[in-house]
């Protein structure tokens, strides 16, 4: 069996950190979400796996390399546009060959691994095996309709008017069937070929698309609280390390990981937390569920609930709550008389300041 990860696409929900950089490299506690579904599947016995990339490519292929490093050997397999996730198949043809694959969205999180589901995966009786699971708003998701034996009865991508709150998760097993469904569909109304009308026609078709519910934690990270949300929860299970230094003036509360490097001084940390390499944390509080990255700087300033990015400052404000802060950002008091706030902002930015 092999995977074939999505990692191109646009990711226009986290705008402007994605006009410049690749959603399925933002970190969830200081580690790209794409590392986790990576992990996930070489610990799911895995090893030929192709990444679709768009142009945040070159990025990608930094972070991940050749794959060794994750016992993995990677193909890349660049899409000119994010033409749909059906599309994506289509590409890959080359490299999947006929052989059974998962697909994983790179911007998927999924905990517990999916060793069961690719054990459970019997490629003799289905044609193909997605995981639905209950939403609050599944008009966000491709959603599911269900018969009274459990078996599918149709599939929408993004309907106005939801048949269920089933979504479809961004793991699906496929036969080399489904390479026959890709090319027989069209675009949708968005322009895309929808994996959705894919595994429609293959039941259209007669063939059996199994689905299989999951009752555990999944977050598609496409938008910034589902990001905080899935920092939170890997948060949680983190053991305390510390590699860094740390002064007698700071307290420490709960777990935290301190890597290398890092200089805590006359601070409060309440964990869980995670403190990057060479980042220094003075006269400050970090609060619960939050990550600083590597090389950053957090002074005179109050934090929780939040992601900050490598190499980015902090330093004079309180107290900022359920923030994602970009790498080399700069977040200072403006030094200005009347009391102003001076804001340099890229495109398509959410700043939310205190009236
Ligand atoms: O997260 C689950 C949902 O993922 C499903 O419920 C939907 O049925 C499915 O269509 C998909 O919806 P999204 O709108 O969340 O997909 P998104 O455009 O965010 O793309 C998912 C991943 O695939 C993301 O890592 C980007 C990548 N991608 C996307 C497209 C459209 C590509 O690599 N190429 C593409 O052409």
């Amino acid at each position: 069996m092999k995977a074939l990860v999505l990692a191109g696409g646009r990711g226009t929900r986290l705008r402007p950190l994605t006009n410049t950089s690749a959603k399925q490299l933002f970190p969830v506690a200081n580690k790209p979400v794409l590392f986790y579904g990576l992990e996930a599947i070489r610990d799911a016995g895995i090893t030929e796996v192709g990444i679709i990339v768009g142009d945040t490519g070159a990025e990608v292929r930094a972070a991940v390399g050749d794959g060794s490093r994750f016992g993995l050997r990677i193909t890349y397999i660049p899409q000119e546009a994010p033409l749909g996730l059906a599309h994506c198949v289509l590409i890959a043809r080359e490299f999947l060959a006929d052989d059974d694959f998962i697909m994983y969205l790179g911007d998927n999180f999924l905990v517990g691994g999916i060793q069961e589901l690719v054990a459970s995966f019997r490629p003799q009786d289905y044609a193909a095996q997605i995981l639905l699971t209950p939403v609050d708003d599944p008009r966000s998701y491709g959603v599911a309709e269900l018969g009274r034996s459990g078996q599918i009865v149709g599939l929408a991508e993004k309907p106005d008017d939801p048949a269920s709150d089933l979504a479809i998760v961004g793991v699906y097993m496929f036969t080399p069937v489904v390479h026959d469904a890709v090319r027989a569909i069209r675009p949708s109304a968005r322009g895309e070929l929808e994996i959705t009308d894919a595994l429609q026609w293959l039941i259209d078709n007669g063939h059996h698309v199994h689905s299989h519910l999951i009752t555990g934690y999944w977050k598609d990270t496409g938008r910034v609280r589902d990001m905080l949300e899935c920092n939170r929860i890997v948060l949680e299970s983190i053991e305390t390390r510390i590699g860094g230094t740390v002064d007698e003036g700071t307290e420490i509360t709960g777990r935290v990981v301190i890597e290398p490097g890092a200089v805590v001084e006359r601070s409060v940390l309440r964990g869980p937390a995670v403190i990057g390499a060479d980042t220094k944390i003075i006269g400050s509080y970090v609060g619960p569920f939050t990550s600083i990255g590597d090389g950053c700087e957090v002074s005179d300033a109050e934090i929780e609930y939040s992601i900050v990015m490598n190499a980015s400052t902090v330093r004079g404000v309180s107290r900022i709550e359920s923030s994602l802060i970009g790498k080399g950002v700069e977040v200072t008091p403006a030094r200005t008389t009347p009391n102003t706030h001076q804001l340099v902002i890229g495109d398509h930015s959410t700043v939310r300041l205190r009236a």
